[in-house]
C-alpha cells in the first residue's frame, strides 16, 4: 500500500491526528449506531457464560492495550483475565482450560512471539480471538475468530491509532461479554455504547491540547527520567505514556501504577525530574491525587492530565494542567492516549531524533 504523510511532516503525528476519523470507523463496524447496541457483525462460536477465564497475550503497545481490557473485562462481564507479554507466555507452559478463551492483539498480525503464543492456546484447546489491523496476516488466518481494527496502515514504528482502535475494539467486546452474561442492565448497557459513540469527537477535543502540550515538551526534552503515574485503566496507559517517549525520545521513562509510588520510584524524585500524572476524576481520582501531592511535597515537576472537574479539585502546585473533556469513568483510557502520544512526538521532535524509524526499533517484530 503506498500511503504519504499528506502534510504532516512524520506519519506518526499524521496517524495521531488520524484518530478521530479512524475510531469512527472501528466503531461503525462494531456498534450499531441507530440502535445504540454492540454490534460485532459476526458469530462468535463460543458462549461468554461457558468461559471461565480470558487469558490476553500481545507484545508492546498492543500489550497495554490488553492490560487496559483486563479491567473492563473484569468490571463490565466480572470475568476473570489473565494477561501476558507473548515472549514469556509462549515458554510458561502456563495450564488452560479447554474452552476457555485466548484473545490475542497485534497490529501487524505478524508478530512472532504472539503468533506462537496463539498456536499454543489452539494445541489447548482454546478458543481463539485475534484482534488485528491487517487481515491478511498470519494471525488473523490462524485465529478462530479475527476483529479487524479500521487503524489503516500504520507507518510510523511507534503505535498510535492501531492502538485507540484496539482498545474501542476491545470495549465493545467488554461490553457484549457482560451484556451475554447478565452482567449489564439495559440502561448500564446503553450508556456504555453511547459514551464509546462519543469518542471521537472528545479525541478532536484532546488534540486541541497539542499547542500546550508542544511547550510543555520543552521541559520534557531536558530530562534525564521522566514517571509516568496513574490508578485503574491509567496505570496501563501510564506504561504506553513510558514506552512511547523512550521509542521514540530516547529519554528513560517510567509508567508506574501511582500507589507504588512510595515503594521505591519516589526515591528518583527531585526538582529535575517530571512526573505526568494520568488522572480523570474518576472513582481513584483522590488517591491518585494524593500521590501526586507527595510528588510536589519532593519537588517534583507535575504535569497533570485530568478534565474541569479533576483541576478545579486538584487545585495544584503542579508545573501544568492539561485539561481534557469531561466525559464517563470507563472509557477515559482512549481519550487521554491524545495527549500522552503528543507529548512523546513533540519532544521527539525538540531531540532531532528520527521519529518514525526510531533506532534499533522495527514496526513488526517477525523474530524472537
Ligand atoms: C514492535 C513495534 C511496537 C508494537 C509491537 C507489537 O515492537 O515497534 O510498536 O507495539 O511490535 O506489534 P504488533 O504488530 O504485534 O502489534
Amino acid at each position: 500500500v503506498l500511503v504519504d504523510k499528506a502534510n504532516y511532516r512524520h506519519f506518526m503525528a499524521k496517524e495521531i491526528h488520524e484518530q478521530p476519523e479512524v475510531i469512527g470507523q472501528t466503531l461503525a463496524r462494531y456498534v450499531d449506531i441507530a440502535t445504540e447496541s454492540v454490534a460485532l457483525q459476526q458469530e462468535l462460536p463460543f458462549d461468554f457464560n461457558e468461559i471461565g477465564h480470558i487469558s490476553i497475550t500481545a507484545c508492546g503497545t498492543a500489550g497495554y492495550a490488553g492490560h487496559i481490557a483486563k479491567y473492563w473485562f473484569e468490571q463490565l462481564a466480572r470475568i476473570p483475565v489473565e494477561l501476558d507479554v507473548a515472549s514469556e507466555f509462549r515458554y510458561r507452559e502456563a495450564p488452560m482450560r479447554k474452552g476457555d478463551l485466548a484473545i490475542f492483539i497485534s497490529q501487524s498480525g505478524e508478530t512472532a512471539d504472539t503468533l506462537a503464543a496463539l498456536r499454543y492456546a489452539k494445541s489447548q484447546g482454546l478458543h481463539t480471538l485475534s484482534i488485528v489491523n491487517v487481515l491478511s496476516s498470519t494471525i488473523a488466518r490462524e485465529s478462530g475468530t479475527v476483529l479487524q481494527t479500521l487503524a489503516g496502515p500504520e507507518i510510523g514504528v511507534a503505535s498510535t491509532k492501531a492502538f485507540t482502535c484496539q482498545l474501542v475494539v476491545l470495549a465493545a467486546l467488554a461490553v457484549a461479554a457482560g451484556k451475554a452474561r447478565g452482567e449489564l442492565s439495559e440502561s448500564d448497557d446503553i450508556d456504555l455504547v453511547r459514551a464509546l459513540i462519543e469518542i471521537p469527537r472528545l479525541v478532536t477535543a484532546a488534540l486541541a491540547s497539542e499547542p500546550q502540550i508542544e511547550k510543555l515538551a520543552r521541559d520534557i526534552a531536558k530530562s534525564r527520567d521522566v514517571l509516568y503515574l496513574g490508578r485503574g485503566t491509567s496505570f496501563p496507559l501510564a506504561l504506553e505514556g513510558a514506552l512511547k517517549l523512550k521509542e521514540i525520545s530516547y529519554i528513560h521513562a517510567e509508567g508506574y501504577a501511582a500507589g507504588e509510588l512510595k515503594h521505591g520510584p519516589i526515591a528518583l524524585v527531585d526538582e529535575s525530574v517530571p512526573v505526568i500524572v494520568i488522572a480523570p476524576s474518576d472513582r481513584v481520582f483522590e488517591k491518585t491525587i494524593s500521590n501526586m501531592q507527595e510528588v510536589a511535597a519532593r519537588g517534583g515537576k507535575i504535569i497533570l492530565i485530568t478534565d474541569a472537574r479533576g483541576a478545579a479539585e486538584a487545585s495544584t502546585e503542579s508545573l501544568a494542567t492539561i485539561v481534557l473533556p469531561q466525559m464517563g469513568a470507563t472509557f477515559t483510557s482512549i481519550v487521554y492516549a491524545i495527549p500522552v502520544q503528543l507529548l512523546a512526538y513533540h519532544t521527539a521532535i525538540l531531540m532531532g531524533t528520527d521519529v518514525d524509524q526510531p533506532r534499533n526499533l522495527a514496526k513488526s517484530v517477525t523474530v524472537e
